[in-house]
């Protein structure tokens, strides 16, 4: 039976949601629709993710939980980063699993449905370098902030991380059809575009670099606001740091990553920089853009690490003083250099450590937060709060903000801060002054 109509779900990192959206795409332009619920779809896609060991442990846990009361059962593919690290094992493992789709193969869908439709149970795991982005369909819905991938996987091999090996080798999409889609995006409603990569900043054809894309994003009509996740240090070179001087669409966030404060640690991360390599760049940051919001990532209990390391994480973190991070406990994955290393931290001292850094960072979050009211700034509409008459829109420091208006997603308002909470901001909408 061929499927009609289908659902998505898209878990772990910003690609893992432009590639649902691209799938979604795709389908719709089969004559396929989305599925009211679960329940009622035809097909349903995981898209899932297998940086931690409990990500790709729910993927399966969701697969089980697809069979309905009556026994019967959606078409299932398996999509993501769990689908490229498994391959064949993931139908092994879980014989309800139809169809087992890689990041970079997901524009086979439709021949794989079909496929699956005469009794097969298709596996594509290749990495063909941007194949599927010539075949996926233009895009033509947006919202006000939409995603656009423009570089993926990894060759940096930081020894506990699976992405280097599901999503393959570090490639950028061509100048021409990134400027394309983001055409694209911004004809169809979209003010912000998010650039995406798992070393966005790596992003180059060849002769011009990531900087020289911002500046010819920033040209295109409509485009507003720019933002791009996630940079790797090594890769934040002079021109990128000038552009967030002078580009005003350029956001004044950076999500920059350094994991540990201790220099013992991120060698043995492989992390190629040092802590005092990574403050040298925030702050020339800082001198380009003062007001520029820092966010990061952190891993605790990395084999080896002592209290006197995790001291360095927390002093990291008072130092840069963090606007936002997220915080994770080592996970060991197979195949990782990491994996076999000795010294495996037990599970007691990880919680510890990271209920510690959690409290470290939400403090400077806050602090963060409190520092921003009473200014006077802009934000980006994006969806309707939760009282009548209110709405959520984003700051330039990617704080939500709500406040009260007639303004509808897409629209970029004045607004002063009024007050901070520890995740969001109260505003108020400013009337343009009459002319
Ligand atoms: N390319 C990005 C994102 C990688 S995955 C980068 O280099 O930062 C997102 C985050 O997951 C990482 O920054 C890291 O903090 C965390 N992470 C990756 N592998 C992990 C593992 N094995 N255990 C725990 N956290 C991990
Ligand atoms: Fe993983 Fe390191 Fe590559 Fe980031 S830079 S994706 S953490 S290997
Ligand atoms: Fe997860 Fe793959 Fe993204 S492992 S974080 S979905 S690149």
């Amino acid at each position: 039976m061929t499927p009609r109509t289908f659902q998505i779900k898209s878990f772990g990192c910003q690609m893992n949601v432009y590639d649902g959206e691209r799938m979604a795409e795709l389908l719709s332009a089969q004559g396929m629709s989305p599925a009211s619920n679960r329940e009622a779809a035809d097909l349903v896609v995981l898209n899932t993710c297998h940086i931690r060991e409990k990500a790709a442990e729910k993927a399966y846990s969701d697969v089980g939980r697809l069979r309905r009361e009556d026994g019967s059962k959606p078409l299932i593919a398996l999509a993501g980063c769990v689908a490229q690290a498994e391959g064949t094992e993931a139908q092994r493992r879980s014989p309800m699993i139809d169809i087992v789709v890689g990041p970079q193969a997901y524009h086979r869908l439709p021949e794989m449905i079909a496929q699956a439709g005469r009794g097969a149970r298709p596996v594509d795991t290749d990495m063909p370098a941007t194949a599927k982005f010539e075949a996926l369909p233009a895009r033509r819905r947006a919202s006000p902030s939409a995603f656009l991938t423009i570089q993926e996987g990894c060759d940096k091999f930081c020894t506990y991380c699976v992405v280097p090996y599901t999503r393959g080798a570090e490639i950028s999409r061509q100048r021409s059809a990134v400027l394309e889609e983001a055409r694209e995006l911004a004809d169809a409603g979209a003010r912000e575009i998010t650039l995406l990569g798992q070393n966005v900043n790596a992003w180059s054809d060849g002769e011009r670099g990531f900087a020289d894309l911002i500046r010819a994003i920033a040209r295109l009509d409509g485009v507003e606001r720019i933002r791009y996740t996630t940079s790797h240090p090594m890769d934040m070179d002079e021109p990128l740091i000038a552009a967030h001087a002078e580009v005003p669409e350029l956001m004044p966030y950076l999500h920059l990553p350094v994991q540990s404060g201790s220099n013992r640690i991120l060698k043995a991360m492989n992390r190629s920089h040092d802590a005092e390599a990574y403050l040298a760049i925030l702050a020339k940051m800082r001198s380009a853009r003062p007001d520029i919001a820092i966010s990061g990532d952190f891993i605790v209990g990395f084999p080896g690490e002592t209290e006197e390391d995790f001291q360095a994480t927390l002093n990291i973190v008072d130092e840069v003083g963090y606007a936002a991070a997220y915080s994770f406990k080592y996970s060991p994955r197979p195949g990782t250099p990491a994996a076999v290393m000795e010294d495996q931290i037990a599970r007691e001292i990880m919680d510890d450590r990271l209920q510690r850094l959690q409290e470290r960072i939400n403090g400077h979050q806050m602090a963060f937060n409190r520092s921003t009211v009473g200014l006077s700034t802009q934000i980006l509409i994006e969806r309707k709060g939760r009282r009548e008459g209110q709405m959520i829109g984003r700051s330039p420091w990617l704080q939500s903000v709500h406040v009260e208006t007639a303004a509808q997603p897409g629209d970029i308002i004045d607004v002063t801060l009024l007050s901070a909470g520890p995740n969001s901001m109260a505003g108020a909408e400013r009337q343009k002054e009459a002319a």
